[in-house]
């Protein structure tokens, strides 16, 4: 017996395409990362093995870019819808940018950038917000090297059976700036329920998911003015 859906409950799933225009790359685009680097030699517990000073850099750089970056449009809007519904962010981006636009509830199921963790003990999390660089030598409390908070290819998703719990029981949701390319977290998607609203705004998709409507253009544009409709109780055309 699947629970209730709640009408007053909205998911907003996004991806890196959310944080475009705040000038952070995204990963598939024709300028994206995974056109500057090669996935095996800095996001795998393989290159973590055999080049951690190549890993460290990578995040670095991001970490710094990111905390560089300042929410934009779409974030806040994010923000706003909260003035009259319950919103849950689940998001695959590891930058803050939910967070510093004043999302109260963001879900990670990809890592964050801001925290470096225990290579040695998963539950061992340390703040490195500020852009603050992890260097070979900082080490946990248990002496092991920390590693960045992110779940690498190969690597198991967080927040999976919370993040499903929410697509469940959301009267709608909203998708935004993701390719859906990388499973298991595009895959939580297909959760939703058949009669919750459902929009996908991206610049483009190679396959929509089935039951979305899809509203192709930018984050800063689109995100604004389908919140709006909902904040004035109207469907999206
Ligand atoms: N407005 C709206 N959509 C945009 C914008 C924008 N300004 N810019 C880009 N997009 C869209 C692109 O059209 C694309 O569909 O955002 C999407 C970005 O896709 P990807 O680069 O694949 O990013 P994402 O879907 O978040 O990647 C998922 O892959 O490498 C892993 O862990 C990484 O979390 C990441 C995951």
């Amino acid at each position: 017996m699947k629970p209730e859906i709640d009408s007053n409950k909205i998911v907003v799933f996004t991806g890196a395409g959310i944080s475009a225009e705040s000038g952070l790359q995204t990963f598939r685009d024709s300028n994206g990362l995974w056109n500057d680097f090669r996935v095996e030699d800095v996001a795998t517990p393989e290159a973590w093995a055999s080049n951690p000073e190549l890993v460290l850099q990578f995040y670095n750089d991001r970490r710094k870019q990111a905390f560089d970056a300042a929410p934009n449009a779409a974030h806040d809007a994010v923000t706003r819808l909260e003035e009259k519904y319950e919103v849950i962010v689940i998001t695959q981006n590891v930058d803050d940018l939910h967070e510093r636009s004043g999302s109260t509830n963001v879900i990670h199921v990809h890592g964050q950038l801001k925290y470096a963790r225990s290579s040695n003990n998963d539950s061992l999390l340390y703040l490195y917000d500020e852009g603050k660089p992890i260097q070979v030598g900082d080490v946990c409390d248990e002496g092991s090297q920390l590693r960045p908070h992110i779940v690498w290819f190969g690597e198991n998703i967080q927040n999976y059976e919370l993040a499903r719990k929410h697509l469940v029981t959301a009267g709608r949701v909203l998708v935004v700036g993701t390719s859906l390319s990388v499973y298991p977290a595009a895959g939580i998607l297909k959760k939703a329920r058949f009669n919750a609203e459902k929009i996908i705004i991206t610049r483009q998709i190679d396959k929509k998911p089935s039951g979305y409507k899809l509203l192709r253009g930018s984050a800063t544009t689109l995100v604004p003015s389908v919140i709006g409709d909902w904040l004035n109780g109207k469907k999206v055309i």
